[in-house]
Parts: structure tokens; C-alpha cells; sequence
């Protein structure tokens, strides 16, 4: 594959740090936002990547966002929406703020930033946009109204995407991973050799970028393989 220049949303820990770092071993350039100064300084220490602190539910950050890549890199190859957050309630106690709010990052943002980097896209012709999703996306759970919700919407959202960017010569892909060990809805101190680590989706979407650009890879799951195994 070509050096390729990647923006990544939501970068500062989990599987969009994983994806910084194998995106930077691999050669590609990288520019990846996050809220957390701390955090992002770590991860654009460690892999030699441009960090930016961009709230992806905020117009000005995704401006400021698309600049910035236009700016270091002279453009985009390929978008990683990746920022997202979580939120557990069962029907009946379902707080509607925090579910507009996780609509903001969840769906709107994703939308507004990629509303912004699509036009560069079908410029040059050619590249690549991922959105993750969830395998809550694709099937319902108890207390997963806002959360499956909003990962239904990314994986239509996607649908919609392929209609009309195909094409232009670029390709949207859906990520729905199963359960990932990362610090996700603050789910610290998992580090079970059998469950899903946040390199394994890393790993997954470098390898949609593999194929050759006449193929498309539409959608597609990640789970371990066998997570009930305990050592
Ligand atoms: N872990 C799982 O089991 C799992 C399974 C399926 C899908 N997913 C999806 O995978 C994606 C990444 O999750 P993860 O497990 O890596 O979670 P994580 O460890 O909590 O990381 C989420 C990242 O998103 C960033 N972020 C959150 N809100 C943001 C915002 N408004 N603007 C910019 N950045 C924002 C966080 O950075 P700051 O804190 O610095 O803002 C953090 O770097 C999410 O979309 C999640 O829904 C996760």
C-alpha cells in the first residue's frame, strides 16, 4: 500500500490510539484528535503522530480538524470516525440529555466532520472512510436504546455513504466490533489474552486498505473467537 494520510477521530486511547500506532509502523501519516490534552500528547509522543484537542461534537473543532490535515498533510486518504462514547438505561429512565449528547458525538459529529472531508475526497477521486460502529448495532440488548441506537444510525449512515461516494472512487466501510478491552465506558483492568484488544481492530482495518481499491468491503463484525475461555 502507498504512504497513505490518515485523520482519526478519537485517538487519545483505545482502538484509535492502536490504529495511530500500527498506521504510523506501516509508513502513513497521521493526524488524530481527542479531548484529553494529556492523553493526546502521550499517544503523538509514542508514534510520532500529529495530535489535535478537537471535540468532534463541536463545528469550530471539525473545521479546525479538516485545516489542520489540509494544512500538515495537504489532504486526507482516509477517515477514521472513530470518537464515540457510551450510555446504559432501560425504557422508563432513559435521560434525554445524555442521550442528545451522545448523539452529538455519536452520530452528528461524525456526520459533520465527514460532511467536510467527503467534497476532498470526490476531488482527488479516490479514498477511504471507516465508521465504527458496534455489534450493538446490529442486534438490540437490554439498556441499549441510546447506545445501539446511535450505532444503527452509523451502520445506515454508512449504507447511504456507499450510494453516493462509489462512484466518486471512494470507499465507506462499516466497522461493528464485539466487545473490545479498552477503557471504554471506564471499563479499566481487563487483560484477557482470549477477548478482543483494540490492535485487533487496528489490525482488521489495515486490512480493508490492503485489497485493491476495485473492491469494497461494505461491513463487517469483529468478534474473539472464543471469549469464554478464561487464561
Ligand atoms: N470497546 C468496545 O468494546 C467497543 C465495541 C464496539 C464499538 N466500539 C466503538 O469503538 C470506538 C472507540 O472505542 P474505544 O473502545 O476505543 O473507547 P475509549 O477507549 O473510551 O476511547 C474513545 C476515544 O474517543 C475519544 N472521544 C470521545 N468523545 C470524543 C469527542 N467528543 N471528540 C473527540 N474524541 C472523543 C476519547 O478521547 P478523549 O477522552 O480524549 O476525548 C478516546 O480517545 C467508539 O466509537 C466505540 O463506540 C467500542
Amino acid at each position: 500500500m502507498d504512504k497513505q494520510r490518515f485523520l482519526i477521530t478519537g485517538a487519545s486511547q483505545g482502538i484509535g490510539a492502536a490504529l495511530v500506532s500500527l498506521a504510523r509502523k506501516q509508513g502513513h501519516e497521521v493526524v488524530f484528535t481527542g479531548r484529553d490534552q494529556g492523553r493526546i500528547d502521550s499517544v503523538a509522543a509514542e508514534s510520532g503522530a500529529h495530535g489535535i484537542r478537537a471535540d468532534v461534537a463541536r463545528a469550530d473543532d471539525n473545521r479546525r480538524t479538516v485545516e489542520t490535515c489540509v494544512d500538515r498533510m495537504g489532504g486526507i486518504d482516509v477517515l477514521v470516525n472513530n470518537a464515540g462514547i457510551g450510555y446504559l438505561a432501560e425504557v422508563g429512565e432513559i435521560d434525554m440529555d445524555a442521550m442528545r449528547s451522545l448523539f452529538d458525538i455519536n452520530v452528528f459529529g461524525l456526520v459533520d466532520l465527514t460532511n467536510r472531508v467527503a467534497p476532498l475526497l470526490k476531488a482527488q477521486q479516490r479514498g477511504y472512510i471507516f465508521n465504527i460502529a458496534s455489534t450493538s448495532g446490529m442486534k438490540g440488548a437490554k439498556s441499549g436504546t441510546v447506545y445501539a441506537a446511535s450505532k444503527w444510525a452509523v451502520r445506515g449512515i454508512t449504507q447511504c455513504w456507499q450510494a453516493e461516494l462509489r462512484p466518486h472512487g471512494v470507499h465507506v466501510t462499516c466497522v461493528c466490533p464485539s466487545e473490545v478491552q479498552t477503557d471504554w465506558m471506564g471499563r479499566t483492568g481487563r487483560n484477557n489474552p482470549n477477548k478482543l484488544y483494540a490492535v485487533d481492530i487496528a489490525e482488521a482495518i489495515m486490512a480493508v486498505l490492503g485489497m485493491h481499491p476495485r473492491a469494497l468491503w461494505p461491513e463487517f463484525a469483529v468478534f474473539a473467537n472464543n471469549p469464554w475461555k478464561e487464561d
